[in-house]
């Protein structure tokens, strides 16, 4: 059984003061909801939260802390940089790879992404690797080509044991934070896609199982909808996680 998964990236939002009410208020709602137990529910806070979050939202049942990013190197002279040894000791569990948003403007490379995968499977963290198109891609029909050359030139090189411990996420480019969603055709088109090329690389076996996530302006009106999908095993939230109700409702609309 694929594994549903709910993943809120807060990306660079929230002051610790206003952090810890929302965390606060998230959990609250979740221990309340039974519906939402038998989802994998993962917080990716700015880094330095992490520590407190884990502590906070212990005893939560499939609820996890992750991390937006990591360093490629294991530690050392790297001002600046956090690893994802660092990471796991203050309590995360998965570390977001390859958003957009680093691939545009940190400009982390294919053979960088490659790396920081390496380096949190190494450490028993599980990357959530995210890809994706441009609306120029797409309008020039390459959405297909592009998804599968992020994914052969990061992940194709692991092993079949290490390829399923990832989670990988489908953000369209010009869906995050925009307010156009791929809608559902478009969707389950790109995720069947990709699931097609694990297939082949790996076999049913490994492709059958990985979850594949939707990410690009997810929300509780249209996660349904969305959930539905045959090839959609959940979403990869931004705006919509920095507000509890709104993420408990995603949490809730996978179908019965
Ligand atoms: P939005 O949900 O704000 O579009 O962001 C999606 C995203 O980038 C999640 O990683």
């Amino acid at each position: 059984m694929r594994k549903k998964i709910v993943a809120g990236n807060w990306k660079m939002n929230k002051t610790y003061s206003e952090a810890v009410p929302l965390l606060y208020e998230i959990k609250d709602l979740l221990f309340k909801s039974k519906k939402a137990e038998s989802v994998i529910k993962i917080i990716a806070p700015p880094s330095l939260y992490i520590h407190d979050f884990y502590e906070t939202t212990k005893g939560l049942k499939n609820l996890f802390v992750g991390a937006q990013n990591c360093s490629y190197e294991e530690s050392g002279a790297y001002t600046g940089e956090v690893s994802a040894t660092m990471l796991k000791s203050v309590g995360a569990a998965y570390i977001i790879i390859g958003h957009s948003e680093r691939r545009s403007y940190f400009k982390e490379t294919a053979e960088e992404l490659k790396k920081k995968t390496e380096i949190t499977l190494k450490h028993g963290l599980t990357p959530i690797f995210c890809i994706g198109e441009t609306m120029e891609k797409r309008q020039a029909n390459e959405h297909f080509k592009i998804v599968e050359a992020q994914i052969t030139d990061s992940l194709f090189h692991l092993s079949p044991a290490d390829f399923q411990k990832i989670v990988l996420a489908y953000e369209p480019v010009w869906a995050i934070g925009t307010g156009l969603t791929a809608t559902t055709a478009q969707a389950q088109e790109m995720h069947h896609h990709i699931r097609s090329l694990v297939e082949k690389k790996y076999g049913n076996a490994v492709s059958s199982e990985i979850s594949i996530l939707y990410g690009g302006s997810c929300n509780e009106k249209n996660a349904a909808e969305l959930f539905a999908c045959p090839d959609v095993d959940g979403g990869l939230i931004g705006g919509a996680a920095l507000k509890a109700k709104e993420f408990i409702e995603i949490i809730h609309s996978f179908p019965a």
